[in-house]
């Protein structure tokens, strides 16, 4: 079904995990495509909400925090804000951006899962789990790694393998091992409630067959896990961080709640309706959120990447089912993976564009293009720096920017910065205003069916027409020649410009406000809570009127420079170094020595008091040690590993009787004994001993 069919839409993108910063990857997959559908539903003046918020539970924050020697509530308050800021200046538009950790959440959670306990609809199961005896807790999900049953990595987690990509629990890995203490787990028992998914599956088929039409990734995935069966799914967690299990269920189960939580995958996209409630506060109409989630006149579109399908496309439908009165979603337009130059993105490894670092760099813009130019829709995609310069060079600044620049400016040199009037158009003239009566649905088409590159490409042959249009036309000659075809020229392509800060407003809202500002359009807003009076279908009519003033000239693209590029790829060679050479082989052993040949060196401990580079040498430092019974001058050949600083203060191993050596005019009274490694690596060999101490 399409938008045209409902009332209002309800769209949300996938909650980010609170404990680490967004990068291009997550943008690429639910984001970017979330907020470019919001935008053209609000431009289509359709009733639109824009839900998201962070998702800030869950065992990996928790062993954020362990590893950070914070609270988990340190790290979501920390990346919640950091999310947040790095979304508002992405230009997602969201209408709310909540927190699961907030009150309404929990409140909002509970109650949900009172419904299902009074309805009956979980089991509850006593089950042996793994316990970690040293910590004293038990071990769910991403508390335990060990063996894949399925393919024998050795580091799968207790809740999936990132090999082979299997779901696991924690009982199906090999050789356990506790993340927290590295204990072997224990087997102890714990009772826990479950979503019987199996009983709901009818239901869900009989809902499923209504959404043939859904991406065939999304279908794919859907197929497979209802022919393998759904089966029984925890919904609680014995853990401390997370919403805690409604007392009354515990009491009535007649289990203790203590350390009782519910499972993060069940709180969380109740997130969606709790951050709905939210908005609805702050709007001043605490029930309003009942009608975009309860009346059936909504569509509920949810944005997700690959890896979040089973849960919005199975088990929240099932959970939304099993309490009533919930509209279901209506699509869910997930996206495949995004690579990284090749490579798979890891945030663990580094090898990720950081949205906030990269927007220090580069406009919004930029990177809502390139990424829109080649979103994983139907298969993973590739981001790579290259592609990135040459789609903002050539197609942002050469063809779109070029377009709206030479218009523009043409109209403020030669037209005293006024659009003129359109007398007797040419066929060329008409040509192009029914090309522009004619894109605007085209682009629409592909929009409503989430085809988000097809319509950017769309959008972007437009402007190819424009600028044929423009060259043909040849306004510099015609402006002595014949200044009525001069003027039909500029004229045209203002409403060429016009009609484009619509159709690219999706897209590049920063671009389109600018252009819209230079042409002084009022009334077009695509921004969360303001309202439109001109709208995608207007963009087929000219919008400008002759005469109309244009205000400053804004320049809206520059190039990126190759030193741009460089400096983004030597960040992430940075992060990520290339994967070590393999060691050399171990230098071959000296010839033996007699130990009267031993004895004749006096090894001793010196201190280095001070140190300094020798000027005009790279290698040597020129060191000061102590070595009790006096100080020496000692020249080292490390200047290129070592720091004077890392060396002052240390005790080394000095020979203290070899004979004296003169190095850059400078006489060296010993030597510091250094190990080399394989990798060529210097060690100083060091004693705590006082200074003179014999070494044997
Ligand atoms: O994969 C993730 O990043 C999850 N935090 C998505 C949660 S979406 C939802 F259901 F809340
Ligand atoms: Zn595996």
């Amino acid at each position: 079904m399409t938008s045209a069919t409902f009332e209002r839409i309800l769209v949300t993108a996938a909650l980010p995990y609170a404990n680490g910063p967004l990068h291009i990857g997550h943008l690429a997959g639910a984001y970017l495509p979330a907020d470019i559908f919001v935008r053209f539903q609000r431009l289509r003046g359709k009733p639109v909400l824009f839900i998201c918020g962070s998702d800030e539970h869950g065992v990996p924050i928790v062993l954020r925090a362990r590893k950070d020697g914070v609270s988990p509530q340190a790290i979501v308050d920390r990346f919640h804000v950091q999310m947040r800021d790095a979304f508002a200046a992405f230009g997602m538009s969201f209408d709310h951006f909540g927190r699961t950790s907030g009150a309404v959440h929990a409140d909002t959670s509970q109650a949900f899962f009172s419904v299902l306990d009074e309805k009956s609809s979980f089991v509850q199961k006593t089950e042996s789990q793994l316990f970690d005896p040293k910590a004293g807790m038990f071990l769910a999900d991403r508390f335990v790694r060990g063996t894949c049953p399925h393919c024998e990595y050795d580091d799968a987690y207790g809740d999936q393998c990132e090999k082979c990509g299997r779901s696991l629990s924690p009982k199906d890995l090999k050789n356990p091992r506790s993340v927290i203490s590295d204990a072997i787990p224990e087997v102890r028992e714990t009772t826990h409630w479950y979503l019987p998914l199996g009983v709901l599956q009818p239901k869900l088929e009989a809902w499923l067959s209504h959404h043939e039409d859904w991406k065939v990734n999304v279908l794919g995935q859907v197929r497979s896990w209802l022919q393998e069966g759904l089966g029984d799914r925890a919904v609680t967690r014995d853990q401390s961080w997370g919403v805690p299990v409604p007392k009354k269920s515990a009491e009535k189960a007649g289990i203790d709640a203590t350390g009782k939580v519910l499972y993060v995958w069940f709180d969380a996209p109740i997130g969606y309706i709790s951050f709905t409630a939210e908005w609805a506060q702050v709007q001043g109409q605490p029930d309003d959120w009942k009608r975009w989630w309860q009346d059936p006149g909504t569509r509920l579109v949810q944005f997700i990447g690959k890896d979040n399908i089973v849960f919005h496309c199975l088990i929240f439908p099932a959970m939304l089912q099993a309490h009533g009165g919930f509209v279901l979603p209506d699509a869910v337009p997930a996206n495949e993976f995004l690579n990284l130059e090749g490579q798979k993105l890891s945030t663990s490894r580094g090898w990720a564009v950081w949205l906030h670092e990269f927007l220090e760099d580069f406009p919004a813009d930029y990177l809502r293009y390139s990424l829109a130019r080649i979103l994983p829709e139907t298969k993973d995609a590739d981001f790579s720096f290259t592609d990135f310069q040459a789609h903002i060079n050539n197609e942002l600044a050469d063809t779109l920017g070029n377009l709206i620049n030479r218009s523009l400016t043409f109209a403020v040199r030669y037209f005293d910065g006024k659009i003129p009037s359109l007398e007797h158009p040419s066929e060329a003239d008409s040509a192009m205003l029914a090309e522009i009566a004619r894109y605007p649905a085209i682009v629409a088409e592909h929009l409503e069916s989430f085809h988000f590159r097809e319509a950017l490409s769309e959008v972007m042959a437009l402007a190819r027409v424009g600028n044929k249009y423009f060259n043909d036309a040849a306004p510099w000659a015609t402006r002595k020649s014949d200044p009525r075809a001069c003027g039909n020229t500029i004229h045209v392509a203002a409403q060429l410009c016009a009609c484009l800060s619509i159709l690219i407003d999706p897209f590049l809202p920063f671009t389109a406000a600018s252009v819209r500002r230079m042409l002084g359009i009022d009334g077009v807003s695509s921004a969360s809570g303001t309202q439109a009076t001109i709208h995608w279908d207007d963009a087929v009519r000219p919008l400008i009127e002759a005469g109309q003033t244009l205000g400053p000239i804004e320049i809206l693209f520059h190039k990126v420079q190759d030193e741009q590029v460089a400096k983004q790829r030597a960040k992430l060679d940075a992060a990520m170094p290339a994967a070590p050479a393999p060691k050399a082989a171990f230098l071959p052993m000296g010839d033996t020595i007699t130990y009267d040949d031993f004895a004749k060196l006096d090894l001793r401990v010196g201190r280095v008091i001070s140190c300094e580079p020798v000027k005009k040498s790279k290698k040597l430092l020129r060191c000061e040690v102590d070595l009790g019974f006096e100080t020496r001058q000692i020249l080292a050949g490390v200047a290129l590993h070592f720091k004077p600083e890392h060396l002052i203060g240390r005790n080394v191993i000095v020979v203290a009787n070899l004979a004296p050596r003169t190095m850059m005019g400078l006489e060296s009274h010993g030597m510091m004994l250094m190990a080399t490694d394989r990798e060529d690596r210097l060690f100083a060999l060091s004693a705590d001993a006082e200074p003179g101490s014999v070494v044997r």
